[in-house]
């Protein structure tokens, strides 16, 4: 058999480091193969090798049995080859139309021939169920339709070799599956298709064959059938994983945090709409949505980023509605902030000033507005050993040069050593590898049972069925459905976060 790609012995360096270390990837005729690592593992180098981005120092890429040279996505395109970036590329102000024949445009006398264009594409529209307006504008359609405009963009140039680079992290449950089925109907046809993604539950449903990429080297094909999870998160992470989420029971207490009639407007719109909650001690309450229902100002709005003018939070018996962000801390709100680098530290700070930054004013940490330097050093030496945050020098590392995962570690820690009643976690473990993702999860339930409060908002609902012991979703600035996560699943939770369900059950 001849492969459909074979790209050999690559390799890539960015200044000093190695981005793809003496790669080899085989890829069959017709199947859909998985690339699989964890962030910063080299996949999306070695798909920019493929499609002609960068062009790799060493080893060489075969096609159809023949050896090529792609210098740019020119050279990709006349291969057959096509790209769904992980950021699409699309011109927000132009149309659907516009943006998939540009720079492809078939001309009759010097003329762009729209009529033909449309055609083609209303026929690859229906054949793969890939439903877009193709007169709209990109900015006023949704994630999901865009992802569909980038694959019809491959389709009208007769791409044959269809990389996907995480498509599914934008994606609701019910687009995922539709995906899922879209990709299945290309390989049937013949096509070839490269999924890089770090879950592996979509590799399980889809792939057949597998490459594990870790730390720009090479660590394995397997035949997806026969490999299970577990052997391939290992060998993504370089040791045993553990996926089980262990929650011992908990008796929960009386309420620490609630919410009464919060509503919001912003520019003239609602944002928020009669939100009403409470957390109990022992509890996690987990809100799941789809990306931009309100839940990035709803956080704002009860740990005070923006101020709220409707509407009453109560925590630890005392009304913090009105109360500076200084005082919610003092009285028990901890926060792990959606955006972490904007609002969890200071990336010029260095680990101890960051571990101490909102309470460096106290009697531990401060005396006769003096800095209590040796306190502070040895509290952060004892955070950097209880949540293995790992750096290049300890507690003076620059918070720039930590890793991400190492950051929110760094973030955690300090929250939870607080003096604290309640933990508010957005997106605790955005963008973190699986172990980073398993160590934080185990610090979010140990929380909960020294009988604290959390409040987890996710956009990943595996993560919000796992802990949460209650869920709440929130749709349009609305909390639309109470559910149990015993009772409930993936399917009822999608149709909720879509709209496509309301009513309050519980
Ligand atoms: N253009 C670039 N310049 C410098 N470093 C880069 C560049 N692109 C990627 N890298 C680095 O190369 C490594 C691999 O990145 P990438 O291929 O994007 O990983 P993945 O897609 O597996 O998450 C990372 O350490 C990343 O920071
Ligand atoms: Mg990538």
């Amino acid at each position: 058999m001849t492969y459909k790609i074979e790209m050999n012995h690559i390799t890539k360096v960015f200044g000093s480091l190695v981005a793809n270390d003496d790669v080899t990837l085989k890829v069959k005729p017709a199947e859909i193969h998985a690339l699989l690592g964890e962030n910063g593992a080299g996949k999306s180098t070695l798909m920019s090798i493929l499609f002609g981005l960068y062009q790799a120092e060493d080893g060489d890429i075969i096609i159809d049995g023949e050896k090529v040279t792609i210098l740019n996505p020119n050279d990709a395109n006349d291969l057959g080859i096509g790209m769904v970036h992980q950021h699409f590329k699309l011109v927000d102000t132009f149309s659907v139309l516009d943006n998939i024949i540009l720079g492809a445009e078939d001309t009759k006398y010097g003329v762009i021939s729209y009529e033909e264009a449309r055609k083609k594409l209303e026929n690859l529209i229906e054949k793969y169920h890939l439903k877009v307006e193709l007169d709209a504008l990109i900015k006023d359609i949704t994630v999901g339709q865009q992802q569909r405009v980038e694959i019809l963009k491959m389709l009208y140039r007769d791409s044959n070799i269809l990389i996907f680079d995480e498509p599914t992290a934008v994606l609701t449950p019910q687009e995922i599956h539709d995906l899922m089925g879209i990709m299945r109907n290309f390989a049937k046809e013949g096509k070839t298709i490269i999924l890089i993604t770090h879950k592996l539950n979509e590799i399980k449903e889809v792939a057949d064959r597998c490459t594990v990429l870790r730390r720009g080297k090479m660590i394995g094909t397997v035949n997806v059938n026969e490999t299970s999870v577990e052997e391939m998160a290992t060998m993504m992470v370089g040791r045993k994983v553990s996926f089980t989420v262990n929650k011992p029971d908990v008796k929960t207490g009386e309420v620490v945090f609630s919410v009464e009639n919060l509503n919001l407007e912003g520019k003239g719109k609602k944002i928020l709409t009669d939100i009403n909650l409470s957390v109990h001690r022992g509890e996690i309450v987990g809100i799941a949505g789809i990306d931009g229902n309100g839940q990035t100002e709803f956080v704002q709005a009860i740990t005070g980023l923006i101020p709220t003018h409707h509407g009453k939070v109560m925590l630890n018996g005392e009304d913090i509605t009105k109360a500076s962000i200084r005082k919610k801390y003092e009285i028990g709100m901890s926060h792990i902030p959606e955006d972490r680098q904007k609002h969890g530290v200071v990336l010029d700070f260095n680990l101890e000033s960051n571990m101490v930054i909102q309470n460096y004013y106290q009697k531990q940490f401060q005396r006769k507005s003096f800095l209590k330097f040796k306190q502070i050093r040895e509290y952060t030496n004892n955070l950097i050993e209880k949540f293995d945050i790992r750096s290049e020098r300890g507690a003076e590392t620059d918070l720039r040069s930590m890793s991400g995962g190492n950051q929110q570690k760094a973030i955690l820690g300090r929250e939870i050593s607080r003096n604290h009643e309640l933990l508010i976690a957005v997106q605790p473990t955005r963008g973190l590898d699986v172990g980073a993702i398993e160590f934080i999860h185990k610090q979010l339930i140990e929380e909960r049972s020294r009988q604290k409060g959390i409040l987890l908002v996710s956009l990943e609902l595996d993560e919000i069925l796992d802990l949460s012991d209650r869920i709440l979703v929130m749709y349009e600035g609305e909390i639309v459905a109470e559910l149990d996560p015993k009772k409930t699943n993936y399917d009822e939770i999608g149709l909720y976060m879509s709209g496509g369900k309301r009513g309050l059950k519980a």
